[in-house]
């Protein structure tokens, strides 16, 4: 794949997700191998898209199984192509889970409890709104001792914390989208806290990135 920068397209199939991608996976499995359980459990991804991070983690963690979901159930045939091709045996078939609509949140499988779960690059693109369905939803499904790991470009107590994400904001902004652009950790914090969870961690990752770790209180 080429290694330069395709225009910016939030669509979970194009280019420019699967670019974004191939630069993240890897330090985020970084990440999950520090913090995801050592003994058997469930690991849940909201928006999974195109389902590359969930192929990419899980035959890292065989004692674990895996369930994708998306709000859009036209990405789940690729999904289920990459699980297929890569022999992933540990990943369920995607779900329906819509973090604006609490009658799916209790689709996510055969599974009611989850060690983790994760949700990769959707804030810059969605409503900061989302944040406390994703929270409520977090708080309904994690083990008592799970935890929420929430990755991407984030402002942080209203500030930009490089030059380069505030381009990257006035890029998002200038689109046209009115919920495009970098929402702050202060109001992920605000939504966390409205359903028992707080902030934990959070790791600064690779291209000004951050991977927010939320566990309850
Ligand atoms: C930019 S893509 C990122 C996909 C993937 N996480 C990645 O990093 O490659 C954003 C994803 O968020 C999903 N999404 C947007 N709003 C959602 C919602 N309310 N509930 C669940 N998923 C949603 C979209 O369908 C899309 O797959």
């Amino acid at each position: 794949m080429s290694q330069d920068k395709p225009p910016l397209d939030p669509h979970p199939l194009s280019e420019y997700v699967a670019w974004a991608g191939n630069r993240n996976r890897e330090p985020l499995l970084g990440v999950l191998k520090e913090k995801l359980p050592k003994d058997p459990g469930n690991v849940l991804e909201l928006a999974s898209g195109s389902g590359m991070h969930i192929n990419y983690f899980a035959p890292h963690f065989e004692h674990l199984h895996f369930q994708p979901s998306d709000k859009d159930e036209a990405v789940f045939d690729n999904i289920k192509k990459l699980s297929t091709d890569h022999q992933n045996d540990n990943i369920a078939d995607p779900v329906h889970l819509d973090l604006t609509d609490p009658d799916t949140w209790f689709n996510a499988g055969n599974f009611q409890s989850f060690a983790a779960i994760f949700c990769i690059n959707i804030f810059q693109v969605a409503p900061i709104s989302i944040a406390d369905g994703m929270m409520k939803c977090a708080a309904h499904l994690l083990s008592d001792d799970g935890f929420l790991l929430i990755y991407g470009p984030f402002q942080v107590e209203g500030a930009f914390t490089t030059d380069s994400n505030k381009a990257f904001h006035e890029t998002l902004s200038s689109a046209g989208v009115s919920e495009w652009g970098l929402k702050d950790v202060a109001d992920l914090k605000k939504a966390a806290a409205n359903h028992g969870l707080e902030l934990k961690e959070q790791i600064n990752m690779p291209a000004n990135n951050f991977s927010l770790i939320f566990g309850r209180k």
